[in-house]
């Protein structure tokens, strides 16, 4: 017995030390270009240019919808939420919800009127301060240490950070002369984190008046919020408080660390502002643009009840073309088309939305010196804006009048501005369309095997006729978490069949961008948010490895032996005058796979492709993701690829999405390097 378990012993040592030396042989040699004897899968890439073609410059973008509170207290930078009081409609007393009132009952009444001076949004706080510390009063008692007054949360909580500063604008009326505080303080209001006045005599405020407070942050909370409180009894109105940090992106409101993620996947164009946020449930709430633009102040702002919350619109139709321009993205105007989920236009009718589809056309394009385009001038951009492509409707080729709608918007748009490229949302990638259109809509939501399956979706589609903007993509459901790996496999896979049907799809996003976690409206998003921190979900980091194909050219690539569970590609780009030639492959499996590579059709003039670097987006568990406390579980990781070849070994671990990039070494280089090397050692 006791040799027998001896005998069992020495055999696990063995197969340990097989195992363990089999392992140790994988990571020091398999991708070091040494010979596989009996590679499993060989990865075929002809890097001749005159096989290859050109991927569209507008392939990878974006698609921002105001959806999961993407925009109103996200993207868009303004702390305050409900600036104007509006958000519960024009009755008064309305609802001031997120506001809430500092004191009781007989310290101040708070309410509301429509005495507002901006004509668009009559709603106005009034606050009647029934105390009073100033000691002028004969009746009444005093009030409260720290004043009474209103407050906002923002949205969940404004992010306050120490040494950061942030522009406080309000309107004010009063009775009196007036002192108010404008403070940012903890969530409870205990600690004061910035403070500032308002001190004005009764002359000064007669009539509305804007003021403006200037706060430096002299301590960091990311759950705070605004107070504007007085000691001074007295009649005060107030509407239309602002709260923005002075350091958003490029100066235009936009908040600066969700921009530069968008900025680190260089999207060629962004599709905006939804989705189903452009329809509206019913057409009375859907998103229009000419309610979105002018003043700030002058925005009605709308109750978007798709996704079911109130906008003050600060990012409205001209804030997206300045992101797309900021970004260096093309702007694609989604709009709608009469048609919402619930209702209608009848065709016959339709004309008053063509006219303001026209109209938002020559807001983004016109001369500055034309109706909409003054507009556009008089908001500080006189240059146009460059406006190629719009979308006529979101999601809706199955509703009644769409196509009688969709003709209408045609005909008129081509004949006022023809170059502009018109998207349909009917699908004409398995039959051709029955009416013309520059582009048509896709959108894909399913499983990751699903998702991994349709890279050859479009392998099939006729090569004539429109060609396929996938404006909306994502693995969703069981596989999808709240943004796993797996995911991610899936649409990496379903995107590098895209890049190789790029002669037939010119334009790809994948969909939602964003989520604030206070409002998960659509699960899952590629970068997920709260007032003060982000992460991308992998799925956005999947996007980063197309970053270099929007303009490349595309080489054939052919998989050959037992392949199922991969995906490849690979094109090839120039950086900074150098050449690359980048095989990206997914590993949909759960088992590692050795992959013969090999690079055939090299230019004469190339001596050789030389390393540069490997990208692996993988994880120990397909259903893992990123978080707020493990933002970097699941992102790419980097290492040299130091002696890659033109034939050569590679190993795809287990549930991987992997790119390889090679440098194209040309003759010149190589005399040049070793000329150098030359003069070096006789000096
Ligand atoms: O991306 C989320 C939603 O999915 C979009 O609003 C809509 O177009 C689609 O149904």
């Amino acid at each position: 017995m006791a040799m027998d378990s001896q005998k069992l012993l020495r055999s696990v040592c063995i197969l340990c030390f097989l195992l363990g030396s089999f392992f140790v042989y994988q990571s020091l040699f398999a991708d070091s270009g040494v010979e596989d004897a009996n590679p499993s899968v060989t990865l075929q890439v002809d890097a001749s240019d005159i096989t290859g073609r050109s991927i569209p410059e507008t392939l990878f973008g974006i698609f921002f919808e105001e959806i999961n509170h993407a925009g109103a207290g996200g993207l868009w930078a303004e702390l305050v939420n409900n600036r104007g009081f509006e958000a519960g409609g024009q009755n008064t007393p309305s609802n001031i919800m997120p506001w809430s009132i500092i004191g009781d009952q007989s310290s101040i009444s708070v309410s509301t009127d429509r005495s507002s001076c901006f004509e668009r949004n009559k709603i106005a706080l009034r606050m009647e301060v029934l105390c009073d510390n100033e000691g002028s009063s004969s009746s009444g008692s005093g009030c409260p240490s720290g004043g009474v007054g209103v407050h906002n949360p923002g949205f969940w909580g404004m992010n306050i950070e120490d040494g950061k500063k942030y522009r406080v604008t309000l309107y004010v009326r009063s009775t009196g002369d007036i002192d108010v505080s404008v403070s940012f303080t903890s969530s409870d209001g205990s600690l004061i984190l910035a403070s500032g006045k308002i001190i004005a005599s009764a002359f000064e405020v007669s009539n509305w008046t804007k003021m403006e407070v200037l706060l430096e942050a002299e301590g960091t909370d990311h759950g705070a919020r605004l107070q504007l409180t007085t000691t001074k009894k007295g009649l005060i109105w107030f509407d239309q408080v602002s709260a923005m940090p002075t350091d958003t992106y490029k100066g235009h409101g936009f908040r600066s660390d969700l921009v530069q993620m968008l900025v680190d996947i260089k999207p060629s164009f962004i599709r905006f502002p939804g989705g189903c946020f452009v329809e509206g449930e019913w057409l009375r709430n859907a998103f229009r643009w000419k309610d979105t633009v002018g003043p700030l102040e002058e925005r009605p702002g709308h109750f978007g009840d798709v996704w079911k919350y109130w906008t003050d619109d600060g990012l409205g139709h001209f804030e997206f073309f300045q992101l797309a321009e900021d970004i260096g993205a093309a702007p694609i105007w989604v709009f709608n088309n009469g048609i919402s989920h619930q209702d209608e236009v009848e065709t016959p009718s339709v004309m008053p939305f063509v006219q303001e589809a026209l109209d938002g056309i020559e807001f983004a394009r016109g001369d500055p010196d034309s109706t909409w385009g003054s507009l556009r001038a008089a908001m500080g951009h006189p240059e146009p804006f460059e406006l190629k492509y719009v979308a006529v409707g979101n999601e809706d080729c199955g509703m009644k009048n769409y196509i009688g709608n969709y003709l209408k918007f045609y005909e008129s748009i081509k004949k006022a501005y023809p170059d502009i490229k018109i998207i349909s949302n009917c699908d004409g990638s398995s039959q051709p369309l029955d009416h013309p259109a520059d582009f048509y809509d896709f959108h894909v939501y399913t499983s990751a095997g699903n998702l991994f399956s349709m890279s050859n979706k479009f392998d099939q589609t006729s090569r004539k006729g429109p060609k396929a903007f996938v404006s909306e993509y994502a693995v969703t459901g069981k596989d999808a978490g709240t943004g796993s790996l797996l995911a991610a496999l899936g649409e990496a896979a379903f995107l590098i069949g895209l890049e190789k049907n790029s002669d037939v799809v010119e334009m790809a996003s994948y969909a939602p961008l964003f989520v604030n976690t206070n409002d998960r409206r659509w699960n899952p998003d590629a970068i997920v948010f709260n007032s003060s921190h982000l992460y991308g979900t992998p799925s956005y980091w999947v996007q980063q490895f197309f970053t270099e194909s929007n303009g490349a050219t595309l080489l054939s690539s052919k998989l050959n032996g037992n392949s199922s569970s991969l995906v490849a590609s690979a094109i090839s780009w120039q950086d900074n005058d150098k050449d690359y030639i980048r095989i990206k492959v997914v590993n949909f499996g759960s088992s590692p796979v050795n992959l013969k590579v090999s690079v055939t059709g090299l230019d004469p003039n190339i001596v050789r492709v030389s390393g540069s670097k490997k990208t692996v987006l993988t994880s120990t568990d397909v259903m893992d993701e990123n978080s707020f406390t493990q933002p970097n579980k699941v992102v790419p990781k980097e290492s040299p690829l130091e002696t890659a070849e033109e034939a050569m070994s590679v190993v795809l671990p287990p549930h991987s999405f992997s790119s390889f990039d090679l440098m194209k070494e040309y003759a010149e280089i190589r005399t040049l390097v070793s000329d150098s090397r030359k003069i070096s050692s006789t000096m």
